[in-house]
Order: C-alpha cells, then sequence, then structure tokens
C-alpha cells in the first residue's frame, strides 16, 4: 500500500492501521468506515496464530507488538486494537511500542467510558479466557466510578461482573451466530454466572467483550431477552476513533475513501477465512495474505 518512498509519515491522509487476531476486527473495520467514510484502513488479522483468547498474556503482547510496527512502518497514522484479548494484555506494550505520536486506540476503554458516562446500573462481560481472565472491564469500570476494586460494587453502587465464554468466537466462526446450538450455550453461560432469573437475564447490560459476538446479536437478544441492552462495541469503538483523530488534527480531509482504497490482509489465507469476512464486514472484500511474518 505505502512504498517507502510515498509513504506519508502521520499525515491526515494516511490509513489508520488496525488489527486483530483473525477475521472478528472486521465487525470494527465496518463500524470504522461507516462512521468515517473518508478514512483508507489497512486491516492485519493474524489468522496464523489465532485465537488469542486462549494464548498467554506474554505471547498476546509480542504477536500484538510485532504487528503494530509493522503498522506503523507502514505509515499508518493510528492503531486500532480490534481485538478485546490483545487490549486487554497489550495496550501498553503497544503504546510504548509505536509512540506517543501515534494515538492507540483499543477496544476497552471506549465501552467503559460509555457505560461509566451513562451510569449503567449492573452489568454483565462476556469474552474470552485472556480479556475476561484479565479483569481489564471491571478493573477499568470501578475505577472509573471512582471505587475501591474488590467485590465488583463501585461506590455509585453499580454491580460489575464478568464471565468467560470460551466456545462462543469458534462457533461464530464457524458461521454458526443463528445456529439454533447458540441458544443453550449463550444460556448456560449466563446461567452459570448467576444472571438468569426465570429465563431472562437480570442485568441492565451485557457488554459483548469480544469482536466476534456482534454477529450473533439476535441470538444474545432471545436468550438475554428484551430489557437488557447490548453494549454495542464496534459503533462505540468507531465514535472514539474518529473524536481521537479530530483531537490530534489527524482526520482525513478527502472526501470519501473508495472501498478499494482499503487493504484486508491475513498471515494465513484459507478459502474459510474468505468466505468468512464477508459475513464479518457486511460486504466482500478482498483478503489477502501479508502483514508482519510474510515472507512474500
Ligand atoms: N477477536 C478476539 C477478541 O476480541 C477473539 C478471538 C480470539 O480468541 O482470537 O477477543
Amino acid at each position: 500500500m505505502c512504498s517507502p518512498s510515498s509513504r506519508p509519515s502521520l499525515a491526515s491522509d494516511a490509513p489508520i492501521g488496525i488489527f486483530d487476531s483473525g477475521i472478528g476486527g472486521l465487525t470494527v473495520a465496518h463500524a470504522m468506515a461507516q462512521a468515517m467514510p473518508a478514512e483508507r484502513m489497512l486491516y492485519f488479522g493474524d489468522t496464523a496464530h489465532m485465537p488469542y483468547g486462549d494464548r498467554s498474556p506474554e505471547l498476546v503482547r509480542t504477536y500484538s507488538v510485532r504487528i503494530a510496527q509493522y503498522l506503523k512502518d507502514e505509515g499508518c497514522k493510528a492503531i486500532v486494537i480490534a481485538c478485546n484479548s490483545a487490549s486487554a494484555t497489550a495496550r501498553e506494550a503497544v503504546a510504548e511500542a509505536v509512540g506517543p505520536d501515534t494515538p492507540v486506540i483499543d477496544v476497552v476503554q471506549p465501552v467503559v467510558g460509555d457505560l461509566v458516562a451513562r451510569a449503567v446500573r449492573r452489568i454483565g462481560i462476556i469474552g474470552t479466557r485472556a480479556t475476561i481472565g484479565s479483569g481489564i472491564y471491571g478493573r477499568s469500570l470501578v475505577a472509573a466510578m471512582a471505587a475501591e476494586p474488590g467485590d465488583g460494587l463501585t461506590d455509585s453502587g453499580a454491580r460489575v461482573e464478568e464471565w468467560p465464554t470460551p466456545l462462543l468466537a469458534s462457533l461464530i466462526e464457524e458461521g454458526w451466530q443463528d445456529h439454533p446450538l447458540m441458544l443453550p450455550v449463550i444460556r448456560s453461560y449466563l446461567d452459570a454466572a448467576g444472571w438468569m432469573t426465570e429465563g431472562r437475564a437480570t442485568l441492565d447490560a451485557l457488554v459483548l467483550g469480544c469482536t466476534h459476538y456482534p454477529l450473533a446479536w439476535e441470538a444474545f437478544r432471545t436468550v438475554a431477552g428484551p430489557d437488557v441492552e447490548l453494549v454495542d462495541g464496534p459503533a462505540i469503538v468507531a465514535r472514539a476513533v474518529a473524536q481521537e483523530l479530530d483531537r490530534r488534527g489527524l482526520s482525513s480531509e478527502a472526501k470519501s475513501a473508495k472501498a478499494a482504497d482499503h487493504q484486508f490482509l491475513v498471515s494465513d489465507l484459507t478459502e474459510n477465512f474468505k468466505r468468512s469476512s464477508e459475513r464479518f464486514f457486511g460486504t466482500e472484500i478482498p483478503l489477502n495474505p501479508g502483514g508482519p511474518w510474510f515472507k512474500g
């Protein structure tokens, strides 16, 4: 995309670098394309090393830093960590690696900010083992609501609880987001978390803390019931990216970006990833092999 001679350096017309363990982050890329039609994106999915959700924090950090450096070297003006597992474990390491002139936006803090601003009270958070094991959502919410971390209760009286749901990303990756089997699996998890009473979730909001989960929106809605707010992470993150670019004077001045200006790379390209990428982005996209580990 950017040859060394033409590489823009932090110019507003440079692409936004965005990465995930695989193709789940395309839900965030799609929300960004909708919210910021003038921005170009360079997306990288580390399909060769997924799932990050079952890897150690050290390994996720190693992969994430390498990818962020690659995106910066390609001339990206900002880095979006479109993966909850990487956001939970590697945000500081990524920010340190790319330096203060390159904004880094993760998918956790914008959602935390949104919930705090709206004073949502009983919050359930689901995600991979890496995300939930890190305790990042609970810790950040409790800290932002200015209380001592501990029992999940904040001084504003909000209750924050986290529960790992490791099977869900694989089922969605497999295209089973609308399969009848999704319902008992989601119900079992919410039940085990202690959030179900009389067939409905007793939460004010359920945070879908994995970039795959928005694809199964209807299944979550069916199980949780009509009164639970499903938190739309990708849309919130897209707004946060737009605000950060604006704040730093990095927003594109182009009228609009053509879809052809986006670039979508994965570290291991299979037919299945090609097929699935359309479901995650909403339209067909040209997925190509590339990125930091590519020796093409
Ligand atoms: N996209 C990842 C996330 O948001 C889930 C998939 C994985 O485990 O790699 O956590």
